[in-house]
């Protein structure tokens, strides 16, 4: 059967990531978060005191950049990747509310973007790959086979976002998760380097009425007619 590249992108907390994750499991393909990638740069920043109220020391960090190596690993107990900073598993510490507050200062850095691109062609070049972000479908797979961009209401992503945290024990309030949806929205669209766009090929899923299952079904749906065609 032929491999293709089936791009996922989308605004933040619209659960790419789970439905690419279920999805690279159904058809036994490989799955990276590219947002993992730039939430393990962003850890790297923080960790080193470059981030200073959203002011990132952005000469000091391109200048580490080669020192930063990114990497995924098959973890057996949640059937996932985790992802790798310099050779430590840092899939928890980058979820963290002061890693997403400011990791759209750090993926609107030229040299970063470059970079993290590069690495993600190297991934999917031999198709057979789910890799879900913001510019997949735009700049890192022009030519994927499918493309997904899946949207849904502010407050919406803000409740599961709000749900996730809260389960993992964060001390948070629902509109500090609103704004910060809303900011990095606003960051992650107008920025000049790879803005999140829908393609023009890429089919929009808005998921606020629908539920993971109906969704996933429908994206698998398009993902085996789209692998029939290839
Ligand atoms: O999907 P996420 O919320 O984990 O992404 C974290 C941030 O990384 C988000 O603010 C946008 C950015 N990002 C990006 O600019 N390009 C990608 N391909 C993936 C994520």
């Amino acid at each position: 059967m032929n491999s293709i590249v089936i791009a996922i992108d989308g605004h933040s907390s619209t659960g790419k990531s789970t439905v690419a994750k279920k999805l690279a499991k159904a058809l036994e393909y490989k799955y990276v978060d590219t947002g993992a990638m730039y939430r393990a740069v962003t850890l790297f920043a923080l960790r080193n005191g470059w981030i200073h109220d959203g002011e990132v020391n952005t000469s000091q960090l391109i200048s580490y950049l080669p020192e930063v190596n990114i990497d995924f690993e098959y973890n057996a107990e949640n059937f996932s990747n985790d992802v790798f900073l310099n050779g430590e598993n840092v899939e928890q510490a980058i979820r963290s509310m002061e890693v997403s507050e400011n990791v759209s200062f750090v993926a609107k850095i030229d040299e970063v973007r470059e970079k993290l691109v590069q690495l993600q062609k190297e991934f999917g070049h031999e198709k057979g790959i789910v890799m879900d972000g913001r510019d997949i479908g735009s700049v890192v797979f022009p030519d994927a086979e499918l493309k997904i961009f899946m949207t849904a209401t502010a407050q919406i992503r803000a409740q599961r976002r709000f749900d996730e945290l809260k389960s993992k024990g964060e001390n948070i309030k629902y509109a500090e998760v609103l704004q910060n949806v809303k900011h990095r929205d606003d960051i992650d669209s107008n920025r000049k380097n790879s803005p999140l766009i829908q393609s023009d090929d890429a089919i929009k899923i808005d998921n606020s009425e629908l539920s993971q299952e109906e969704q996933f079904n429908m994206i698998l749906k398009l993902a085996e007619d789209r692998i029939e065609k290839a």
